[in-house]
């Protein structure tokens, strides 16, 4: 992170957010007769309404099934599903477009890649690292298959600050090794991982890596071609789209040689009682009538995060977050959890003999909304010696003005409980 000034940061360049936040509807709630303030961004973000009036214009004009029919509405909604492929392809880089499968989120990216990938290449004795930073989509997929093949889970532990320790992670490659899968920026801590170096070790000893970046591709620029990944998972409802919707970028050498995790639909060629010929990628991976909609509408949120953009988005949360880190370290008795050099718009904290759950609800009556619990991160809470953490998640709608809100509700919960 950014030294750590005393006073208010300077908005960042001409951001202007109360702009930004006209757009947002359901920003203008009131909650418990305050205004929200909407901190629980790392679970899911909001939508602004040219991404509701895109899922409006679908509904009302463009709906049918996809590349099944010669009818206009067909052809309509295949072109603009496919149209939606390409902004992905696009926001991440990615060299070609049937490397860009679209899924129902991370969790299915990665089950798909777990699956598909590993049922057919692990085996008895093989090792697949995760590090200790995982949400629990990053870890389980994982487990399930290396159960059913006998494979192991290894794992690189972070240090203090929630830091993976690089050294360590270096050690655990052996020539069993057949898999790295990591995540991108930790949604507990807000870590960011130094991926690009990982990525670059694992294919030193040939190892594919998958990057889990649920809570990356939201705030900073992502270039899987740069990073080199092989696979690399996201969701759509963290970066201003709907829920059910997601995009898996997979190496088109790897996914042509994965067997499909789910049949039926499009991933076909053609069926006989005898054998199915499977379609090519990425159809091969979207089986059954694919989220349509939710496609579409993550395009028109790709549209509008471009239009801010990435990088101006990224400015603004670091702002918010050193704000919020300044402010919740000059708090006595509040001790934030993940302090590592590079973090992303996430703030975990503890408040001193207050269980995180009722710090939630009381910040709650004063209209702040925040996630408090183990935020689908065991691992990290065991290795903080935590049953849960207050977690405030930062978006570039945010203001000040609302960190200030933050803390002095959390003040307000200090006075409750002292
Ligand atoms: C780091 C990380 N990975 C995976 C996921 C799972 O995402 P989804 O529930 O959209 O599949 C999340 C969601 O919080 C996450 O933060």
């Amino acid at each position: 992170m950014t030294a750590i000034s005393t006073a208010v940061p300077a908005r960042t360049g001409a951001f202007d957010v109360d702009r930004i936040r006209a757009d947002f509807p359901i920003l203008d709630l009131e909650v418990n007769g305050k205004p929200l303030v909407f901190l629980d961004n790392a679970a899911s973000s909001q939508m602004p309404q040219p991404v509701i009036d895109r899922i409006a214009r679908y509904q009302s004009a463009e709906h049918a099934n996809i590349h099944r029919a010669v009818h206009y509405l067909s052809e309509k909604a295949t072109a603009e599903y496919e149209a939606a492929r390409r902004k992905a392809q696009a926001f991440i880089n990615a060299g070609e477009e049937r490397e860009v499968i679209i899924t129902t989120g991370t969790t299915d990216g990665i089950n798909l890649v777990a699956h598909g990938y590993g049922r057919k290449f692990f085996g008895e004795g093989d090792e697949i690292i995760l590090t200790t930073l995982e949400h629990h989509s990053n870890i389980v997929p994982w487990q399930m298959v290396a159960g059913e093949k006998g494979a192991k889970i290894r794992v690189a532990p972070i240090n203090d600050n929630g830091e993976v320790l690089l050294e360590e992670y270096r050690k655990l490659f052996t020539k069993n090794t057949k898999f790295v899968a990591i995540t991108h920026v930790s949604n507990a801590l807000g870590t960011i991982n130094p991926v690009k170096e990982m990525i670059a070790l694992a294919h030193q000893h040939g190892v594919p890596v998958l990057v889990d970046g649920a809570q990356a591709a939201p705030h900073m620029g992502v270039d899987v071609q740069d990073l080199d990944c092989d696979f690399y998972a996201f969701s759509g409802h963290k970066l201003c789209g709907p829920t059910g919707i997601g995009i898996l970028y997979g190496k088109a050498a790897l996914l042509e040689k994965m067997q499909p995790f789910k049949g039926g639909g499009d991933m076909i060629l053609s069926v006989t009682f005898e054998k199915t010929t499977y379609n090519t990628i990425p159809h091969k991976f979207e089986a059954g009538t694919p989220p349509i909609m939710a496609a579409i509408a993550l395009g028109a949120a790709i549209d509008y995060l471009n239009g801010v953009g990435i990088d101006t988005i990224a400015a603004h949360e670091t702002d918010l977050l050193d704000y919020a880190t300044q402010e919740v370290n000059r708090t006595p008795g509040v001790r934030i959890i993940g302090t590592a050099e590079r973090k992303a718009a996430v703030l975990s904290f503890a408040v001193e003999g207050v269980h995180p759950h009722d710090v939630g609800t009381l910040l709650n009556d004063e209209g702040v909304a925040i996630r408090t619990g183990h935020h689908c991160a065991q691992p990290v809470m065991q290795r903080f010696k935590v049953p849960a953490t207050c977690r405030a998640s930062f978006a570039f709608y945010n203001t000040m003005a609302e960190v200030d809100a933050l803390v002095s509700a959390i003040r307000k919960v200090q006075k409750i409980f002292n």
